[in-house]
């Protein structure tokens, strides 16, 4: 059941237009400086994200695994992880902790040397669901041991849930789960395609998490996914529910700065290209995430993967170069306008 829609969500993030409809990335526009005064050979992109050291500030967001092709897809992603001394986290490992024979779809990650590994269980997995027990402590290690996790994300995706035929709907006491959690391990928060309210991350930070990814609106939509899963099993209301939510969320650059609750802050959602990448962290981010950009890549070969993320790193250094930061600490402090829907947004939610 789960291992076929895992392989449903690859499928159609591939084959369907999965998108919301607006990129609230284009809305950030940096401050050109014609005089850049620094040597573009010299600009260093090395970036501390959850205390682990990367060469650039970018995270591959957890796309797959728990289904046989899935191995290869998490084998690219980690190779190119690798070898580019970036950020990586695998999809639900929900499919691995329930059948020890899909472990291995997750695990090729432990054949490379990646600066940063994530983990990820769902919030629903936390707590009793009507036919599931949550998940217990041998799991949640066996989660980390699977990978050699640095860090557990749980993802919070219950827009996701309440729109899939097969979604689990119950999420009372998620929080207090959360917080017994993250008393015990390193845990990150992670939206998946919705957002973080200033609310929400103040409730994540007294849980005890380490981290936020905001996973934001504009990029992958999952009630979207779930229109095309929805059609397949003609589940009429179901469609119905997913195409209304569609374009459902706080927009991700609204999402880093409402989540900046002095925790670290991953933006994920809708990031394209170096420049996407830059515009996060201008905004608090510590670092961007990408999925739904890498994935044709992923099922290819390694190198295909390695390419698209060495175009992001140059672009990210382009915009460095144009703003006149030589390195990361100094593009944070660039200047930028915001425009249109995010304008309207970030003016709306008080400014935090
Ligand atoms: C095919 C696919 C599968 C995904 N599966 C997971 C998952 O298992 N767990 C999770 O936390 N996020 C999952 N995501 C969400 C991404 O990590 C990310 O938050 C979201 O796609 C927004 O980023 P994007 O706009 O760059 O795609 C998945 C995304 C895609 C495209």
């Amino acid at each position: 059941m789960i291992e076929s829609r895992k392989e449903d969500h690859v499928k159609i993030c591939l084959n369907e237009d999965v998108k919301a409809h607006y990129n609230y990335w284009d809305d950030i526009r940096f401050i050109h400086h014609a005089l850049p005064e620094i040597d573009f050979s010299e600009i260093d992109t090395r970036a501390e994200v959850l205390g682990k050291k990367l060469s650039s500030p970018i995270i591959i967001s957890a796309i797959t695994g728990g289904y046989t092709k899935a191995e290869t897809i998490n084998r690219n992603l980690a190779k190119a992880a690798s070898d580019l001394e970036i950020g990586f986290g695998v999809g639900s490992q929900r499919a691995g902790l329930e059948d020890v024979g899909l472990a291995k779809t997750y695990s090729v990650v432990k054949d490379y040397d990646i600066p940063l590994v994530i983990g990820n269980i769902g919030a629903p997995q936390l707590i009793s669901q009507h036919d599931t027990e949550p998940l217990d402590e041998e799991k949640i290690k066996e989660a980390f041991n699977m990978i050699d996790a640095d860090v557990l994300a749980v993802h919070l995706n219950y827009l996701q849930e309440v729109v899939q035929p097969e979604g689990n709907v119950n999420a009372k006491g998620c929080l207090a789960a959360l917080n017994q959690l993250a008393l015990r391990y390193p845990i990150i928060a992670k939206e998946t395609g919705s957002g973080i309210s200033r609310k929400t991350a103040m409730d994540l930070k007294s849980a005890h998490v380490i981290g936020i990814d905001v996973g934001g609106l504009g990029g992958t939509s999952f009630s979207a996914v779930e229109v095309y899963r929805a059609k397949e099993k003609e589940d009429i209301l179901k469609e119905r529910i997913g195409r209304t939510f569609w374009n459902w969320g706080i927009p991700t650059p609204v999402s880093v700065i409402e989540a900046n609750v002095g925790l670290n802050v991953i933006a994920t959602g809708g990031i394209r290209n170096g420049v996407d990448v830059a515009r996060a962290l201008v905004l608090g981010a510590s670092s961007a995430g990408m999925a739904g950009a890498l994935l044709k890549a992923a099922t290819l070969v390694p190198e295909k993967v390695i390419e698209q993320l060495e175009g992001v790193i140059h672009e990210l250094k382009v915009t460095m170069f144009l703003v006149g930061a030589q390195n990361i600490s100094l593009l944070e402090n660039a200047e930028v306008v915001i425009t249109g829907r995010t304008r309207d947004w970030m003016e709306q939610m008080g400014g935090h």
